[in-house]
């Protein structure tokens, strides 16, 4: 999967950058306009505030892809929060060349306030406080294929076929600490064949952007589950899926580099993991109401003179049976002490899933 998507010449996102929107293999929540990034610029406005206005700050927006989404955050955050706007350093992590120049050129108007780097690493060199986020990046790490047997969970490994294609070749018992520990807490019981997905790099994608900031949030917006519902055993086939031109399928290994490949986000492991590394989950909610919530002034100053095309955006984006509610956001706190306690209902859910919110 990595090499699929991120190989230098051959990876697909390396290859070509039509892939969101409209004219490519898939919509996300900022291929639907810049409502998206107009309300994501209110949170992070807000939490500048919050932390008492902190000058030479720093947002990391990881999976920038062409630059969209950091356009639609800094125009809004100019209006909104001019002084922010002024002392802000927009940092973009983006190994990918062909990405980055396309970043470049659509950020030309902001190219004052915004720092490309190629690793998240070259920023621990000069911590600021800030956030650190991403839509749809978790989404996108590489994982690996696991499977129930009786004797327990076992990896997939691709190899060849006869005729030179990839197959799924063997399925050979884990023995490697890090996913043996990632596989403890989903425990036994499943059906005889139950697949799904594992990653155990989550720390790794984490720990260099934490490295960038002294104190602020983590925030990944992402479609997934909390723990078990992902796990659940009804989702016996896991959420393995490729894209392309708008088409979901099912075979990652059929024509590699030339399709998205992208496996749902167990959002309790993510949660865990930053955890681990020191944060303190602030929030867990679906991308309906996190944004409605944040949506208020917004539309308040809307009232009476409603923009009907930006309306349909925010629908689209906060309504349950479109990217409301199968989309969720979390937040988290890093060396922020007097951030509050995650609220009852939001734990319940990343710790016990959906049903659990009451
Ligand atoms: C599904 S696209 C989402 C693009 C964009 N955020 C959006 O919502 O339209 C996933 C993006 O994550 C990027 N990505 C994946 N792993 C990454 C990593 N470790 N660091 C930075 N970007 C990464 C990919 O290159 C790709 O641009």
């Amino acid at each position: 999967m990595a090499a699929a998507l991120y190989h230098p010449d051959l990876g697909y996102y390396a290859r070509q950058i039509r892939q969101v929107g409209r004219d490519g293999d898939f919509f996300t929540s900022v291929s639907v306009g810049p409502v998206f990034g107009e309300l994501l610029a209110r949170r992070f406005g807000r939490w500048w505030l919050e932390a008492g206005c902190p000058e030479n700050w720093r947002l990391i927006e990881s999976g920038a892809h062409d630059g969209t989404l950091a356009a639609d955050v800094l125009t809004a955050l100019r209006r909104l929060e001019p002084a922010a706007f002024a002392t802000l350093q927009y940092a973009i992590p983006e190994p990918l060349p062909r990405l980055q120049a396309a970043q470049r050129q659509t950020l030309q108007p902001f190219a004052e306030r915004v720092l490309f780097v190629a690793n998240p690493t070259e920023l621990a060199l000069n911590p600021r406080p800030g956030i650190a986020f991403g839509n749809e990046v978790l989404d996108a790490l590489p994982c690996q294929v696991i499977e129930w047997q009786a004797d327990g969970w076992h990896l997939w490994r691709v190899g060849f076929s006869a005729d030179d294609r990839f197959c799924w070749d063997t399925l050979l018992p884990v023995s490697d600490r890090a996913q043996v520990a990632a596989l403890a807490p989903l425990g036994g019981g499943f059906p005889i064949g139950y697949r799904s997905e594992l990653r155990t790099n989550y720390a790794g994608f984490f720990a260099p952007l934490l490295s960038g900031l002294s104190s602020g949030l983590l925030l990944w917006l992402d479609y997934g589950f909390a723990r078990p519902e992902f796990y659940h055993p009804a989702r016996h086939q896991g959420t393995l899926r490729t894209f392309s031109g708008h088409r979901a399928a099912d075979d990652p290994l059929l024509d590699p580099g030339a399709n998205d490949i992208t496996a749902h986000v167990d959002f309790t492991t993510v949660a865990e993991i930053a955890i681990r590394l020191g944060c303190r989950p602030l929030l867990f909610r679906s991308q309906g109401s996190w944004l409605t919530a944040l949506a208020r002034e917004w539309l308040l100053a809307m009232e009476g003179q409603p923009d009907a095309a930006l309306l349909r955006q925010f629908t689209t984006l906060t309504h349950p049976a479109q990217l409301g509610s199968r989309f969720h956001v979390l937040e988290l706190a890093w060396n922020e002490p007097l951030a509050p306690e995650i609220a009852a209902a939001d734990f319940h859910r990343l710790a016990l899933g959906e049903g659990h919110d009451a």
